[in-house]
């Protein structure tokens, strides 16, 4: 495993490795995000597969596609629901029985929940890997992904929580090892999406001026566990405290039996991003030998979001 911000910084609170957490995160997404932007979200993430789906028919291989910091698969799914939609009212896209998709992500137990939403049945060449690894040694931990990947999508601003001192570069290092090189049969060159959330647009104008500030968002959120149908999750609001170029966001999440109203589990979880900064993007974009190939701006709930599609330079 390489260098990791998060488990280093947050330790046994990190929010990302309770099981809790894991089914808590989507019912959190749904309400904050909210369905229309959600499926906006899949035909997104769509299209930046279906350019590959179609020009790859001549390849012997797999066409290869990482999901990094995959949670709870959202993306996968989206991409999947997408497929079969797309094969059952049109033309079946070619290739789509050689797709090979993996999701990775730091936390076993966002894993455990995603395999969990993703027993639907696939299509029959469609394969799914599940790898517990993170995103600065990814291909070092999985040597098969070397030179082999054709997409690799980096989704809700997670990017954000690669912290550590150098950690983002090894990660872009990690993207150039992975993506396919020049394999001239093939008319699409490998991507790498990357979305950047800026947490901090959504904190008002007064607000983003003070340091150390300290502020609280959105109400507090009650949830039925579908898992486990006789516990309900007790979020109390998130707050913000800004460290210099990090917001470190913290919240209580309570397990309460409901009919005895008796608390399972009762702890403090945070994580924390770290702001973008565009020089230094550039800087390492370059350094790593990586270019922007285009750049998409979205508005959403979470802030404002910028899809950075990027390219091998050589
Ligand atoms: C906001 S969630 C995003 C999940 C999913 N991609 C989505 O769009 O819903 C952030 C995810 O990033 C993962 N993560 C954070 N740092 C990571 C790292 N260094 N390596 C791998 N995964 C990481 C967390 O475990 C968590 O599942």
């Amino acid at each position: 495993m390489g260098i990791d911000g998060q488990q280093t910084t947050h330790g046994q609170s990190y929010a990302y490795t309770s099981p809790y957490w894991a089914e808590f995160y989507d019912m959190w997404v749904e309400d904050i995000v909210g369905p229309t932007a959600l499926a906006k979200d899949d035909d997104f993430f769509f299209s930046l597969l279906s350019p590959f789906l179609s020009s790859n028919s001549s390849i012997q291989e797999p066409l290869r596609v990482v999901d990094m910091a995959t949670g709870t698969g959202r993306v996968i799914r989206g991409i999947l629901r997408k497929m079969e939609s797309h094969a059952q009212t049109k033309k079946p896209l070619e290739n789509q029985d050689r797709i090979e998709i993996w999701g990775i992500d730091h936390s076993q137990a966002m894993i455990e929940r995603a395999k969990s939403l993703l027993e639907m049945k696939l299509q029959p060449s469609t394969t799914l890997i599940w790898r517990n690894t993170t995103a600065a040694s990814f291909v070092d931990d999985n040597p098969e992904l070397q030179n082999t990947v054709d997409l690799i999508i980096f989704a809700a601003g997670s990017i954000g929580h690669l912290t550590a001192p150098g950690e983002k570069k090894r990660y872009l290092q990690q993207v150039v090892k992975a993506l396919r090189k020049t394999d001239h049969s093939r008319t699409r060159h490998p991507v790498a999406a990357i979305s950047i959330l800026k947490e901090e647009d959504s904190l008002d104008s007064k607000e983003q001026d003070i340091p150390n500030l300290q502020v609280s968002h959105a109400t507090e959120m009650r949830k039925i566990s579908q898992r486990w149908p006789h516990l309900e999750y007790h979020k109390s609001p998130i707050t913000t405290l800004r460290n210099e170029d990090r917001l470190i966001d913290s919240f209580k999440l309570s397990v309460i039996e409901t009919a005895t109203g008796k608390i399972i589990s009762q702890e403090m979880y945070s994580w924390s991003l770290k702001s973008f900064n565009e020089d230094e993007w550039d800087r390492e974009l370059g350094d790593c030998g990586l270019r922007i190939g285009h750049k998409i701006q979205t508005k959403s709930n979470m802030g404002s979001e910028t899809w950075y599609l990027l390219y091998l330079t050589k």
